[in-house]
C-alpha cells in the first residue's frame, strides 16, 4: 500500500521530534559549539522552517506519556524510541510541557534554546529556562501541566481490559477446540488486531501485564503472554502491522497441542517421570493436528502449524520433536521460542518448576544465545525487557525495596520503580521513582544494589502492577 498524506505528515512530525532530541542529546555529550551539534542544529532548523511554513507554527506538547505535535499524537516507534524517551525525561526534568516554534526561527535561537535546556538547574528549572529563552521572539515555552495521572489511569484501565479480554477469549476458544468444535480464525484475528493496537501505544503497560504470574489458569495466560511478548519483540524488529498480527496469532496457538495432555500430567506439582515427559513431548505434533483441523485453513494456519511443530526444537536442533533433516527454523518460531521460554521460566506452574525472578530468567537465557535460542533476536529481547524487567524486585542503596514497573530504553540499568518498602523493610504505600534521576551534584539519587525473589519475600507483585 503506498503511504498516504496522513502517513507522510505523521512521519514528518515524528522526525522533527527525533531531530530535536538529537540536537539536545549531542549537546549534552559534546559542547554546544561542537561541530556535531552544529550539524544537528542546522538540520533541525531546516526541517522546522519547512514545517512552520506549511503549518503556521510548531507546537510540541508533552501530555501524560505522549508527545503531541500540533495536537496530533505521536506514536512510539522502535527506531526513535530512545530519543523519545530521552526527550520525555528532559521535558519532565526541566518541567517544560510545551515548546512553540514560530516562523523566522534561526540557528542561534535553537542554540540558545539547547543551552538553556541542558544547563537547567535542579532547583526551579522551568523558571531559569523561561528566563533564558524569553528574549527569543520565535520561541515560547510553557510549564508542564499535571494531567498525567488521569490519562495514565485511563490507559492502564484500557490495557488491563484488553489483556483480560484476550485471556477470556483464549479460554473460550480452547474449550471449543477441546470439545471438538471446528473454530474459525476470524475472531482470534480480531482479538489479536486489538492487542497489537494496544501494544503499539502502550508497549510497557501491556508487557507489564505479562509479568503478573499468580493466576490459576496458567495455560490461557501463558498463550496470551507469549503472544504479547512475541509481538512486542516483532515490533522491535520492525515487522509490519500485518506481520505483527500474524505473529500474534501464531504465538497464541503455539501450545495448542497441550490440550491433549491429561490434566494430571500438565498440572503435576512434583517432578515428571520419563514416561510423563514422553507425553509432554507430543504436544508440538498434537498442535499441528489441531490447527489443521480448524475451519478454512489459510496461510496463518499453516504458519501456526509450523511454529507449533518447531517451538521446542531449539536453534541448534537439540530439542524435540526429533527430525532426520531439520530445516532452518521459521523466523516466527525463533521469536516465539524466546517469548515462550521467558514466560515459562518466570511462571510457577510449568512442569512443577518454581518461578524464577525475571532478571534471573533473563540471565539464564542470555547464556542460551546461539545454542537453544537465536542470539541476535535474543539480544533484541533483552534490550526490550531490560536487565531489570518489569516485575523485578530491587534493593536500593537507600535500603528501600522497589518494584520495576517501566523499563528505560535510554538507560537499561535505570528503570522506573515503585518503592514499596522503606529502609527498615516495612511495607509502605507505593511511591513512583525514576532511577535515572540525579541530584544537584549530578549524581544518581538512588541505585540498585541487587534483586530479590518476590516469591521468597511473599510479595504479591500483581497487587501493585494491577492497581498501578
Ligand atoms: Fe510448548
Ligand atoms: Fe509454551
Amino acid at each position: 500500500m503506498p503511504p498516504t498524506d496522513a502517513d507522510n505528515s505523521s512521519r514528518e512530525k515524528t522526525l522533527l521530534i527525533n531531530q530535536l532530541a538529537v540536537v539536545l542529546r549531542s549537546a549534552e555529550v559534546h559542547h554546544v559549539k561542537n561541530i556535531a551539534v552544529a550539524k544537528a542544529v542546522n538540520r533541525f532548523v531546516d526541517q522546522v522552517t519547512v514545517f512552520v511554513r506549511e503549518e503556521g507554527n510548531f507546537v510540541l506538547e508533552l501530555r501524560g506519556d505522549f508527545f503531541f505535535v500540533n495536537d496530533f499524537r505521536i506514536r512510539y516507534s522502535s527506531d526513535i524510541m530512545v530519543n523519545f524517551d530521552y526527550l520525555m525525561r528532559l521535558f519532565r526534568k526541566i518541567e517544560v510541557g510545551t515548546l512553540i516554534i514560530q516562523p523566522g526561527v534561526g540557528i542561534n535561537d535553537i542554540i540558545a534554546l539547547t543551552e538553556a535546556f541542558i544547563t537547567a538547574p535542579a532547583l526551579n528549572p522551568f523558571e531559569t529556562v523561561f528566563q533564558k529563552v524569553s528574549h527569543i521572539s520565535s520561541i515560547t515555552i510553557d510549564h508542564l501541566k499535571n494531567i498525567a495521572t488521569e490519562d495514565l489511569l485511563d490507559a492502564r484501565k484500557m490495557v488491563k481490559k484488553s489483556y483480560f479480554n484476550a485471556v477470556s477469549f483464549t479460554r473460550g476458544i480452547m474449550s471449543k477446540i477441546q470439545e471438538g468444535e471446528k473454530i474459525s480464525l476470524k475472531k482470534s484475528k480480531r482479538m489479536i488486531v486489538s492487542l497489537v493496537d494496544r501494544l503499539i501505544d502502550h508497549e510497557q503497560m501491556l508487557v507489564g501485564m505479562t509479568s503478573i504470574k499468580n493466576y490459576d489458569e496458567y495455560t490461557y495466560h501463558h498463550c496470551v503472554n507469549v503472544s504479547i511478548l512475541a509481538v512486542a519483540l516483532g515490533q522491535r524488529l520492525g515487522l509490519s502491522m500485518k506481520q505483527l498480527t500474524e505473529l500474534g496469532m501464531v504465538a497464541l496457538f503455539h501450545d495448542l497441542g497441550k490440550l491433549e495432555i491429561p490434566g494430571n500430567i500438565l498440572n503435576k506439582r512434583e517432578a515428571l517421570t520419563d514416561e510423563e515427559w514422553q507425553v509432554i513431548r507430543k504436544h508440538p505434533v498434537a498442535g499441528v493436528r489441531l490447527i489443521l483441523k480448524m475451519k478454512h485453513p489459510d496461510n496463518i494456519s499453516i504458519r501456526s502449524a509450523i511454529v507449533a511443530f518447531e517451538h521446542h526444537m531449539c536453534f541448534n536442533n537439540t530439542g524435540y520433536p526429533k527430525v532426520r533433516k531439520p530445516l532452518p527454523q521459521d523466523l516466527f518460531t525463533k521469536i516465539v521460542s524466546i517469548a515462550d521460554q521467558y514466560d515459562a521460566m518466570t511462571s510457577a506452574r510449568v512442569y512443577s518448576r518454581t518461578p524464577m525472578s525475571p532478571d534471573k530468567a533473563l540471565n539464564l537465557m542470555a547464556k542460551q544465545g546461539g545454542t537453544q535460542l537465536d542470539p541476535v533476536l535474543l539480544q533484541f529481547f533483552i534490550n526490550m525487557v531490560g536487565i531489570y524487567p518489569i516485575g523485578t524486585l530491587v534493593v536500593l542503596d537507600s535500603r528501600e525495596i522497589g518494584l520495576v514497573y517501566e523499563t528505560n530504553p535510554a538507560s537499561i540499568g535505570r528503570p522506573r520503580i515503585l518503592i514499596i518498602a522503606d529502609e527498615k523493610g516495612s511495607e509502605m504505600p507505593a511511591a513512583a521513582f525514576d532511577l535515572s534521576e540525579k541530584n544537584a551534584a549530578g549524581e544518581y539519587k538512588k541505585n540498585i544494589i541487587h534483586t530479590l525473589d518476590a516469591a521468597k519475600w511473599n510479595i504479591n507483585i500483581a497487587d501493585y502492577l494491577l492497581e498501578g
